[in-house]
């Protein structure tokens, strides 16, 4: 709309008009638009209510209806018919693609995401890793990139080693089948403990991992075991998230990887001993970056600096992204620091996004020592919920387990990512999942309600649009819109401002709803479907977009 407003105001106006001069007014009487004349009247010595008449008398545009001058300014009304009646086309014809761009042409971009530890619980860290990484794939492949999504399970360490050790001592193979994660954490917390008793428990766990490093079978094929066990687990969350990703390579990937990057940074002179071990340095007041300790064992900035590596060679991106908790920041900065340092340009195409933590009643939710909150229980409880509401408002739904999961889930993703991701986030399963309010139950219900109206309505058929009230123009605005708005939320890697505008358009759907008669005022009937039609079709790829599910029925 503001393009036509720009080329329509251009036409007319005695000097160059740009975009920002145009205006919104607050109030409707006012009309859609208004440019203020005030800054053009030094130049042109005029008034400025002289100025704004002459503009308004010169205006002449298809998508304008009419110009009006009042006190300086020119308020613009626009064709709502006109604009309408090429929306409603334009997205009946165009369905879930509309919005679509081919801005990526096709480009990678690795989208580092999720990417819990093995033998750990999949932490409230890791839902948003998961949930705001899955969207920003969506989002960057509506608009032309292929995204690649990568799960870098933490697989490697010296944590390892404690990890055999204990499970050598105290462990039991019964046990780790039934709760592989619960039995693994409480092996690695009794290590702890007991480290600090004895000492010496530690040599024994450097030992087990310098073992398994070197290859060791015995050592190998327990820790195969943890992982499969583990990643077993992780996986009934991603089932029930709906995730999948494009490549598990985790830290164990990059093993024969570093060597060749540690021989690369001395070659280049990059690499300076401290304490024994080995570093390089960064600009000042940063940490040096550590690369080698002083056993020779590699660390997760030497895996993250091969994997970086490896990807740019295997996919050649054109820019890569690592989702991430804020608490990292300064591990991304080195990361990117060192890779300026070895001379690749490329290290500024690395984004690390980052965000804050889920709260409960203002606290941290932790996963450490014992009081663990298993994500997987969470989702079950969400779900349990959502079969309440359901129970309550349609017993009679015929696939009321497909729709509870739906919900539960996309209250949990929904509430995550409606806020800008910097910010912590409150989390309270019974406050996300009410049906009104900004929730994603109160799009999904919205959603749903739109389809119950196209199947009450049946088939209709062709129209034109004579006139466009206020509560649908509400509507059009933001069919409008909806281009930009996936545009900028990929561009900035944001998905609340996909979230935001899906509540937006709820809303205006919902009064809409509830003030005009859609099925009953004949005559307008076609195009009132027509326009429900459209309301469904973006809400639901709006949804698509969050990583949600709009179910037709509710
Ligand atoms: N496994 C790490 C953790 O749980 C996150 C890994 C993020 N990705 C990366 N390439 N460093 O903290």
């Amino acid at each position: 709309m503001k393009n036509d407003i720009l080329s329509a105001l251009q036409a007319a106006s005695p000097v160059t008009i740009t975009e920002q001069m145009i205006e919104r007014p607050s109030q409707a009487g006012l009309g859609d638009f208004a440019l203020p004349t005030f800054p053009f009247a030094k130049e042109l010595r005029t008034p400025p209510k002289l100025i704004a008449e002459q503009i308004a008398n010169a205006i002449n545009h298809p998508a304008i209806q009419r110009a009006e001058a009042v006190n300086g300014y020119v308020n613009l009304f626009l064709n709502r018919s006109s604009i309408a009646q090429n929306l409603l086309d334009t997205i009946g014809e165009q369905k879930a693609s509309y919005g679509s761009l081919n801005e990526g042409n096709g480009a990678n971009v690795p989208i580092d995401m999720s990417s819990p530890n093995i033998a750990k619980p999949f932490s409230m860290g890791h839902l948003r890793s998961t949930v705001i990484g899955n969207s920003i794939a969506l989002l960057l492949e509506k608009i032309g990139y292929r995204p690649i999504k990568i799960n870098h399970i933490g697989d490697w360490g010296t944590q390892f080693g404690k990890l055999l050790t204990a499970y050598r001592k105290w462990g039991n193979e019964v046990e780790v089948r039934q709760a592989p994660i619960k039995t693994l954490l409480q092996l690695y917390i009794r290590f702890h403990e007991e480290a600090e008793e004895d000492p010496t428990l530690n040599d024994e766990g450097r030992a087990a991992f310098k073992a398994l490093e070197e290859g060791d079978e015995d050592a190998l094929s327990l820790w195969e075991w943890f992982k499969t066990e583990s990643l077993k687990e992780f996986q009934r969350i991603y089932d029930l998230l709906g995730v999948s990703f494009d490549s598990t390579n985790g830290e164990a990937y990059y093993n024969d990887k570093m060597e060749p990057v540690v021989e690369e940074l001395s070659a280049k002179g990059l690499l300076v001993e401290s304490d024994g071990a080995l570093v390089v340095e960064l600009s000042e007041g940063m940490p040096p970056s550590l690369i080698k300790k002083s056993d020779g064992a590699t660390l997760y900035a030497t895996r993250d600096l091969a994997a970086a590596l490896e990807r740019k060679k295997v996919y050649d991106f054109t820019k890569a992204i690592y989702v991430v908790g804020n608490e990292q920041s300064l591990h991304f900065t080195q990361l990117k620091q060192v890779l300026q340092k070895m001379g690749y340009d490329w290290a500024n195409t690395i984004h690390h996004v980052s965000f804050g933590f889920i709260l409960k009643d203002g606290k941290k939710m932790s996963t450490r020592k014992g009081k663990i909150v298993l994500l997987e229980e969470v989702l079950s409880e969400a779900i349990s919920l959502a079969e309440h509401t359901i129970a309550e408002k349609n017993p009679t739904l015929f696939n009321k387990n497909e729709v509870a999961q739906a919900v539960g889930v996309g209250a949990i993703i929904f509430s995550d990512l409606k806020q800008h991701r910097k910010h912590d986030i409150e989390f309270n399963l019974s406050s996300m999942l009410q049906t009104e309010g900004e929730t994603g139950p109160y799009i999904q219900y919205t959603h749903a309600r739109a389809n119950s109206i196209l199947r009450k309505a049946g088939i209709t058929g062709p129209f034109t649009v004579e006139q466009v009230n206020d509560y649908e123009w509400a509507i059009f605005k933001l069919l409008y819109a909806f281009p930009s708005v996936v545009k900028r939320a990929a561009e900035d890697l944001d998905p609340s401002i996909v979230a935001k505008y899906a509540i937006d358009l709820s809303q205006s759907f919902n009064s809409f709803y509830g003030n005009v008669h859609i099925l009953s005022d004949l005559p307008l009937k076609n195009y009132r479907i027509a326009l429900v039609q459209s309301v469904a079709t973006v809400l639901q790829e709006s949804l698509r977009l969050l990583g949600m599910k709009a179910p037709k029925e509710m």
